[in-house]
């Protein structure tokens, strides 16, 4: 079964200090999905330890930690069918060495910190992500190309 999704997108401090912004959010654009909120948010540690709760204990926390607070991120909410996983599917593989072409780890990045986009792995976390960024924010509206696009 297909259905409507929304999800969270982050693009970490490495896309904002490196220029890719405007490229990253185009390609969403062009896929076809519908942006229902969007700012710019200088993450805390509390926003920090909140957003990425499953990896406090891990051994690379205190790194993505110094790195998700160490410049503003663009916080975005996306949807469309299967928003969740086509977003994934165009971020690509977490490790940027190994995201293949085309995805935008794949053509933008090189570090296993640094892998320039952050998007929920399930609906279940782009509820809880949504809540934690944009709670009460998301737009609704109708967007015309959707009708040519879904
Ligand atoms: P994200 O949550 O940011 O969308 O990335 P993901 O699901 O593909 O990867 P996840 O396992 O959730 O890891 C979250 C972020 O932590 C950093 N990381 N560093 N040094 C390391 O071993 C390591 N492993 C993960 C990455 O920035 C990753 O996106
Ligand atoms: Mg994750």
């Amino acid at each position: 079964m297909m259905s409507q999704q929304q999800t969270l997108v982050l693009l970490k401090p490495d896309a904002l200090q490196r220029g890719l912004i405007g490229k990253i959010i185009a390609r969403f654009e062009e896929k076809g999905l519908k942006l229902v909120a969007l700012k710019m948010i200088a993450v805390d540690e509390e926003l920090a330890r909140r957003h990425y709760v499953e990896h406090l204990e891990k051994a690379f926390f205190p790194e993505l930690l110094q790195f998700i607070t160490a410049a503003p991120v663009i916080a975005m909410a996306l949807e469309g069918q299967e928003a969740v996983g086509v977003v994934r599917t165009l971020m690509g593989a977490t490790n940027p060495l190994e995201a293949l072409p085309g995805t935008i780890r794949g053509d933008f990045g090189l570090s296993l910190t640094k892998n320039i986009i952050h998007g929920s792995d399930s609906p279940q976390a782009a509820a809880r992500e949504l809540e934690t960024f944009f709670a009460g924010e998301l737009l609704d509206y109708d967007l015309s190309l959707n009708e040519w696009v879904e």
